[in-house]
């Protein structure tokens, strides 16, 4: 696709950015959610059969290659570091609003890089929907993951296998009368915080967590979208060192988001169909930003999950 410049011209800043769809899918794949491995190569979970793509977005015209499909799963989730060049995926059988067979899978490339050992860790049989997920800066081996429909963190033990609720509150949750019944959807862990959004809620918040994932303080809400108008829903997001947030906002953009609140669409929007249902956002060196969709269906037109690259120009 032909790189296309949008200018977002807003009350506070002026940002410009282009946005390349660097890949999609030639058949429908809901991409769910992305990593970047220390080789700057995305590996992307899918809602396709439990399958786990990589693509190096380096290469001119990258095609998704399939890494493998986990065991049992329909449906792959969140995804994130648990060491060098290593992974943790939660996955399950998708149905409606719910998964059976929640199970927490790990994916090592670090002993070969072509051939990484796939091993099922642990199923998470209390589990309903597990979504976004983030392993702890200083001890990886443990990670946070949401589950959207209890509204709560599991923490689990990727050494041990060992997991519990380790925090459940209403704002994790969504509210028993939401259109859409997904509450904490993205997750992800930087300077002593737990940062996530709350799909049916419209909320991006975050609370203080303990180095090992087990305390968590009081919930800060950073910033609300408007659920009554056309502002869209808040998917998975990255988190820079400035505790700078850029959030895949449905239907079509991304919002970066600052720790006062203060809230900029930094690509797509409008009637822009760069960006066809956001679902990730990874933040790569430069100013780049790699987005994954799920695709969708836009005047007529059926569009497949795409990995598009947004190059940040300027930033306020
Ligand atoms: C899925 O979970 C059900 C209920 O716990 C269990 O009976 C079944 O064996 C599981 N299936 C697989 C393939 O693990
Ligand atoms: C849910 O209930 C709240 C509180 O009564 C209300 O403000 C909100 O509009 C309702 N939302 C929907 C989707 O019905
Ligand atoms: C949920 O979190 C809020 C904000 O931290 C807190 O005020 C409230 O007491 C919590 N609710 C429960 C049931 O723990
Ligand atoms: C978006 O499309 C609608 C319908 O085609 C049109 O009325 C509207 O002016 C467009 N908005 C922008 C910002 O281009
Ligand atoms: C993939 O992207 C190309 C270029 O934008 C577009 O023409 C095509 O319709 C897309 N295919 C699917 C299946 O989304």
């Amino acid at each position: 696709m032909r790189p296309c410049l949008t200018l977002a011209v807003l009350a506070s800043s002026a940002l410009a950015q282009f946005t390349t769809q660097i890949f999609n899918f030639s058949s429908y794949v809901d991409i769910e959610n992305s990593v970047l491995r220390p080789n700057g190569h995305l590996l992307l979970t899918t809602f396709d059969q439990g399958r786990l793509y990589t693509l190096d977005p380096s290469r001119h015209a990258p095609q998704a290659q399939l890494v493998a499909a986990l065991p049992v799963a329909t449906a792959l989730c969140g995804i994130t570091a648990i060491g060098a060049d290593k992974f943790a995926v939660v996955g399950g059988i998708r149905g409606y609003y719910s998964y059976t067979n929640e199970t927490l899978y790990t994916v090592d490339f670090s002993g070969n890089s072509a051939e990484p050992t796939i091993r099922t860790l642990v199923q998470i049989p209390s589990a309903v929907m597990l979504n976004g997920m983030a392993a702890l800066p200083t001890q990886p081996h443990i990670v946070l993951i949401a589950d959207s429909r209890l509204g709560c963190l599991f923490r689990v033990d990727t050494r041990t296998g060992v997991s519990r609720i380790a925090f459940k509150n209403d704002s994790l949750a969504a509210p028993s009368n939401a259109t859409i019944p997904i509450g904490i959807n993205g997750v992800k862990v930087a300077g002593g915080y737990v940062y996530f959004t709350n799909t049916a809620r419209g909320t991006f918040s975050r609370m203080p967590v303990s180095a090992d994932g087990s305390k968590f303080g009081k919930i800060e809400v950073i910033a609300n979208l408007d659920m009554g108008t056309t502002d869209g829903n808040w998917d998975d997001f990255a988190v820079d060192a400035k505790g700078i947030a850029y959030v895949a906002q449905a239907e079509n953009s991304i919002a970066r988001i600052q720790s006062s609140g203060q809230r900029t669409i930094v690509a797509g929007g409008g009637n822009s169909t760069a960006l066809i249902g956001p679902t990730s956002v990874q933040i790569g060196g430069n100013g780049k930003l790699y987005v994954t969709t799920r695709g969708g269906t836009v005047d007529g037109v059926s569009y497949s999950g795409q990995v598009v690259e947004v190059q940040l120009l300027e930033h306020e």
